[in-house]
């Protein structure tokens, strides 16, 4: 699939159903993965079940998550015949790391290096052996993804010799549309969600909002919202699609 190919596609999916966009994506993609973060994202594990089984899904383990979002991982593991990979930081760097800057730098001098390492390379370790990632990604989630498109040509994670497909089939849900559909199919969710957290990543970097907030403000409450992306997705800093 080229870029014409994959812009076609794009104008061709605006406006179908998410579980509809899946189902195109595993009948045209040979080799793909679904990656789960553990919050309500588990919306696109339970429409990809009814279409196949053993779906590919895998984790970045931070070593940063609540424990309610590992309960939850074992949860939707027993509860869907997932193929869940579990994917951990590289040992080495991960080590340098803390000895270098210790455990909570973030706080300090930013989310990006402590990011780099327990998730993006990782990440990009993963991306090597796919043709095509699925993500749960939202415009509605934050100014950053205001024009996340359905599929896009990763910028990110392509190389000349390897193009990596971004599917984001969710991204013109919005966030009602996701719990309704989380209520309507009985779909198991974190228990974050009933104690006030909307949108779920490490435990030191995701805090409850109050009524009214945005979702994304209770993510690196710290930084910016204009830079809140964490290099799975840095491509929507610098796009223009
Ligand atoms: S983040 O980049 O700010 O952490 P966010 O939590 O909004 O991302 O999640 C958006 C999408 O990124 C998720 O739906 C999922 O596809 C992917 N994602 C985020 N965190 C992880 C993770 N730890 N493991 C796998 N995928 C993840
Ligand atoms: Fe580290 Fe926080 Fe990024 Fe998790 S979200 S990898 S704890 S900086």
């Amino acid at each position: 699939m080229n870029q014409n190919d994959i812009s076609l596609l794009n104008s061709e999916l605006q406006n179908v159903h998410p579980k509809e966009i899946l189902a195109r994506v595993f009948a045209d993609i040979p080799s793909f993965t679904l990656s789960f973060s553990g919050a309500e994202d588990v919306a696109l594990i339970d429409m990809a079940s009814k279409l196949m089984n053993a779906v590919p899904v895998f984790t970045l383990d931070t070593g940063r998550l609540h424990p309610e979002t590992y309960e939850f991982l074992q949860l939707v593991r027993d509860r869907y015949a997932i193929d869940h990979h579990v994917i951990s930081p590289d040992t080495a760097a991960l080590e340098a790391f803390v000895a270098n800057k210790g455990l909570y730098s973030f706080y300090e001098d930013g989310h990006e290096e402590c990011c780099s390492v327990r998730k993006v390379e990782p990440l990009r370790r993963k991306l090597a052996t796919v043709d095509a990632w699925i993500t749960g990604q939202r415009r509605d989630q934050s100014p950053t993804r205001a024009d996340v498109p359905i599929i896009e040509l990763d910028q990110s994670f392509s190389s000349d010799s390897h193009p990596v497909i971004k599917v984001n089939p969710l991204a013109n849900w919005s966030s009602e549309e996701v719990w309704t559909y989380i209520r309507m199919f009985d779909v198991p969710y974190n228990s974050l969600h009933d104690i006030g957290y909307l949108s779920i990543g490490c435990e030191p970097c995701t805090k409850p909002v109050g009524p009214n907030q945005h979702e994304r403000e209770g993510r690196w409450w710290w930084e910016e919202a204009t830079i809140k992306e964490c290099g799975l997705h840095r491509s929507n800093l610098t796009e223009d699609s």
